[in-house]
Parts: structure tokens; C-alpha cells; sequence
């Protein structure tokens, strides 16, 4: 039996074992999918069968027919998965894989904000949690963010959840005043507008790409803003050479993958590190994911009325997108 207190499979892994071939046995065995975030760990991308932004995990969660989904991403991820697909076994290899922007919003002081305002709709940005999903009318990735906020009427007062740089953007973009709750993600709110101005004067030639979850005077320096999959798909098809990149480093092994001939700068941080990981999806390894499919632990777990209550704004978004 494997000891799963600390919220993973807490058991060493001989060093000699071909990792990569056995977790492919076991997906095999065990009709398990893979689906991993681009902020994950290279090695996890390349066991992955899908990679994508939280919008296209999502979809992949929906639609898939695998007995089991492995979630290499963070909690909330996992969570919607599980609520779109109840009848699945949904693992995550650590539990402790959380956000700091669904931190940042507390159901409990969530629903007495949303009582303040009875008359807005909530449109809540996936990363949060399911009780915040529960208390939602709709919920948007970064992906479709814009396209769900212009769904609803000009005239609808709409509350903006967890994320206010995300919130900011959108409002600016659709000319909305949204009321914005006020969480940010830890990773997209330190870059450095400094350092990242420096680079641009080295590196004339280059382009900022940023996430919209960075704050508003990096977004204002950027050639290209959009989800992780868009950025992605922007490097691909601009012909610019080089790139510098505001969101989490993982997202630099797909682009060098798909535009070797390209040079990608991860956009530095107010801090003594030259990149920004996101300590929450870096607590994901290969080796958790092994013991995770052999053990089929820890597994995710929702009570029915929860997934009931998070599933309409989530099915309603995905009409949408
Ligand atoms: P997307 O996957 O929508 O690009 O969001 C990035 C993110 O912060 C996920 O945690
Ligand atoms: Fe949460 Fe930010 Fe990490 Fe994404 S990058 S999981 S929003 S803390």
C-alpha cells in the first residue's frame, strides 16, 4: 500500500528504471491519459499525450475516453477536469499543486462580495476553485476571456474573478468597467518592467510576448498578448527571429521545438532569478507521475452537488468557445 500523507506517492524510484518506457506501459495498461500544461517540466511534456492551455485541456478532459486522466498541471485544473468528466478516475501526481491566484480568492468572502453586487453576473476566469466555479454564471480562460465578456449585453453589470491584470486587460479591451476582485498570479505579477526594457534596448530586433495575466505596464510594452497556446501559435507564424517571453518558462521548450531556428529570452523577474517558474506546477516531477499511474493515487475527489453546481458555468463557456 503506498503512503500518500504528504500528498503525493512518497516512495523512492530506482534510478535505474527507463521512466519514460514504463509510464507508457502503464497509460497502456491502465487506458490512462496524460494531459499536461505547457508550464510543466519538459521531460512531463514529452510523456504527455496532450499539451495544451487550460482552455484546450479543458476540451481534451471532456472528450476523452481514457478509464483515467493524470493531470500534470495544478489543483483547479484537475478539479475541472473531474467536473467534466465525473465518471473518470482524474489523478494528480501532487496534491499540494495549487495556484496563488486561486488562493487569492477565499470562498467564503467571495459570496459575501457577490451579495454586495446582486445585480452583477459573475464571469470568473478558470483558475479558481470549484466553490468559486459553484458561485459563478460563466467562467473564461485566457484564451476566450474577451468572447465571453462580449456574449453578455454592454449594459450588464459583471463582476471580474480571481484575476484582476487579466480583469484589467479585458476591460480595456472591450471597453467594459467590470468589477474586479483583487487576485493576481504570483509568476506573471513579478516581472521586471525594468529589466525587461533593458533587453528590449539589447536586443532591438525582439519582440515582447506576454500572458494577460501580467501586470498592465508590461502589457502595454508588448508586441503580442494572448493565452499560453496563442503566444505559442504567434511565435510560430511571425517571422520574427526572436522573442522575449512574459509568462512561465516551461512554455520555451514547445516554442524551441517548433521554431528551432528562433531565440526565445524568458522575460526576467524582480528578483535575483534570470527566469519565472511557477512553484506550484514545478512541484510536478516524471517520478511522481510514474508512482502516481502505479498507484492510482492521490486521486481527486468532488462531492456530486459540488461538480453539479461548477459544471453549468463551465459548460456554459465551452458553448461559447
Ligand atoms: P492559460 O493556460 O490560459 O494560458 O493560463 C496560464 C496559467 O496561468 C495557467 O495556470
Ligand atoms: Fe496559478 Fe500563476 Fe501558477 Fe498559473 S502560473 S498555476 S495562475 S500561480
Amino acid at each position: 500500500m503506498s503512503n500518500v500523507s504528504k500528498g503525493f506517492v512518497d516512495e523512492q524510484v530506482d534510478v535505474t528504471l527507463d521512466i519514460f518506457a514504463e509510464i507508457e506501459i502503464l497509460k497502456k495498461q491502465k487506458n490512462a491519459v496524460i494531459l499536461a500544461h505547457y508550464y510543466q517540466n519538459p521531460d512531463i511534456q514529452d510523456v504527455a499525450d496532450y499539451i495544451g492551455d487550460s482552455l484546450g485541456l479543458a476540451q481534451q478532459a471532456q472528450q476523452t475516453n481514457a478509464d483515467i486522466i493524470l493531470f500534470a498541471g495544478v489543483h483547479f485544473m484537475a478539479e475541472t477536469a473531474k467536473i467534466l468528466n465525473p465518471t473518470k478516475k482524474v489523478l494528480i501526481p501532487d496534491m499540494n499543486a495549487g495556484c496563488s491566484l486561486a488562493d487569492s480568492c477565499p470562498p467564503d468572502k467571495f459570496a459575501a462580495f457577490k451579495q454586495q453586487h446582486p445585480n452583477h453576473l459573475v464571469i470568473s476566469y478558470i483558475n479558481c476553485t470549484a466553490e468559486i466555479k459553484a458561485l459563478s454564471d460563466i467562467i473564461c480562460t485566457s484564451s476566450n476571456a474577451v468572447k465571453i465578456v462580449e456574449s453578455l449585453p454592454k449594459e450588464q453589470p459583471i463582476i471580474f474573478a480571481p484575476d484582476k491584470n487579466l480583469g484589467a486587460y479585458v476591460n480595456k479591451i472591450t471597453g467594459r468597467n467590470m468589477l474586479l476582485w483583487d487576485g493576481a498570479c504570483m509568476v506573471h505579477e513579478i516581472f521586471s518592467l525594468e529589466k525587461i526594457t533593458k533587453l528590449k534596448i539589447q536586443n532591438p530586433q525582439a519582440q515582447l510576448v506576454a500572458h494577460p495575466e501580467c501586470e498592465a505596464a508590461i502589457l502595454d510594452k508588448a508586441d503580442f498578448i494572448g493565452s499560453t497556446t496563442a503566444i505559442l501559435n504567434y511565435t510560430k507564424t511571425n517571422p520574427c527571429k526572436e522573442f522575449i517571453v512574459a509568462t512561465e518558462t516551461g512554455i520555451l521548450h514547445q516554442m524551441i521545438k517548433n521554431s528551432p531556428e528562433k531565440t526565445f529570452i524568458p522575460a526576467p523577474p524582480n528578483n535575483s532569478c534570470a527566469c519565472n517558474d511557477c512553484p506550484h506546477m514545478k512541484l510536478n516531477t516524471l517520478e511522481k507521475i510514474y508512482l502516481t499511474l502505479k498507484y492510482e493515487q492521490p486521486e481527486l475527489l468532488l462531492s456530486a452537488d459540488l461538480i453539479e453546481k461548477a459544471k453549468k458555468p463551465i459548460l456554459r463557456m465551452l458553448s461559447l468557445s
